[in-house]
């Protein structure tokens, strides 16, 4: 009797996390990787400047603390997760990623990094990209300890995957300081040629670590946040450098995505080149002014106590002199969700999970 009840017990769980059941979402996982855009705490476990997790980040998040996401309220993959029906995966540094919790999925993304080892080297400790990528094979070796190799084979490949980073490239590499290293060893246009053909690289490690659905983000429009307004525009208009460098390099991954894509023989890659600014910056009271900083456009500095902090956040697209407020992500989310292939190519994500509810994994 008491060994029946036992069996009947272990039928129940392994029944549940076969269906969702007890807080995991075994219907897809999600992984993240990528720069602050996309952290949800990494770096909070990390000797690193770039950190989010004090107050007024998070003061509209569902608890109003902050957690470590450089935004007021939600990002885009938190955004994402709710798309899925599921709940934000924890981030990969955290000790409550364990057991179950794993199957849901994990976030290794890690503020300031980019696509190269020696951007983001003034936030001393960061997850660089062959870093996240590391820890993504370890977090392999650990789901299939649990649930078996072949479970944990079907999990990834069944996944969806978001990657964005590239804009730190620029923004705190490239155009970091005056002639910096990068500046004087390369001419914009091949600088952009350099870091996709090592964005390729990471791309490909990706597919061969299993992935096959993922969502690749494009920089946005740099030169037009409020930090490129306060330092290097004039009036109010977006920062030319930076402007440049992002139609040089947006467009650029386009072409990568489809070239990868063909070498593979699927659309595993979906690119969003998103420009913000032309699709809902009049949707905003102020598409220039960061709703929390201070200086020119609340462009420099810190995001702190301290700060000047505007009254409605939804007013604002920018949160701080970098990040999007969670209105403008829920705007974005909405464009990667629904948008026409100008914005996400070659399919936004409702046509990637109406094709994939058919395919039974
Ligand atoms: C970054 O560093 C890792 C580990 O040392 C190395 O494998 C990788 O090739 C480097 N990437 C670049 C772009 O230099
Ligand atoms: C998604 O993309 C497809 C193809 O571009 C488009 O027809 C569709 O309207 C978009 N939105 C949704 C919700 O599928």
């Amino acid at each position: 009797m008491v060994n029946f009840l036992v069996f009947s017990l272990c039928i129940v769980v392994i029944f549940g996390l076969a269906n969702g059941f007890i807080g995991v979402d075994a219907r897809r996982a999600f992984f993240v990787f990528g720069d602050s855009l996309v952290d949800n705490g990494n770096n909070n476990f990390l000797a690193t400047s770039a950190r989010a997790n004090y107050p007024p980040y998070g003061i509209d998040f569902p608890t109003r603390q902050p957690t470590g996401r450089f935004s007021n309220g939600l990002n885009v993959p938190d955004l994402i997760s709710k798309e899925l029906g599921s709940s934000p995966p924890l981030p990969y540094l955290s000790p409550k990623l364990r057991g179950h919790r794993m199957l849901n999925g994990a976030n290794f993304a890690s503020a300031g990094i980019g696509i190269l080892n020696d951007t983001g080297f003034q936030f001393i400790e960061v997850i660089r990209m062959y870093k996240q990528l590391d820890f993504f094979e370890e977090y392999q070796k650990r789901v299939s300890d649990l649930i078996g190799k072949k479970e944990a084979k079907k999990l990834i490949n069944g996944a969806l995957i978001l990657i964005t980073c590239g804009g730190n490239d620029f923004v705190n590499n490239y155009y970091l300081v005056p002639n910096s290293l990068r500046s004087r060893q390369y001419a914009l246009p091949e600088y952009v040629t350099y870091l996709l053909s090592e964005y390729k690289k990471i791309l490909r490690r990706l597919y061969h670590l299993g992935a096959r659905r993922v969502l690749v983000s494009g920089t946005g429009p740099m030169g037009c946040a409020p930090a490129a307004l306060a330092i290097g525009g004039t009036d109010g208009e977006c920062a030319p450098e930076l402007q440049l460098a992002a139609s040089l390099y947006n467009p650029k991954l386009v072409q990568l995505i489809t070239e990868l894509n063909q070498q593979i023989g699927s659309d595993v890659f979906s690119v969003l080149n998103i420009d913000a600014l032309s699709l809902f910056g009049n949707e905003f009271k102020t598409s220039k002014v960061a709703c929390c900083g201070q200086g020119p456009y609340n462009g420099i500095g810190l995001c702190t106590l301290a700060s000047s902090i505007c009254q409605n956040r939804d007013d604002h697209l920018f949160w701080d002199a970098f990040h999007p407020s969670e209105r403008a992500n829920k705007m974005i989310v909405k464009q990667i969700m629904t948008g026409s292939t100008d914005v996400i190519y070659p399919m936004n994500l409702s046509t990637i999970l109406a094709l994939d509810s058919k395919i039974p994994l």
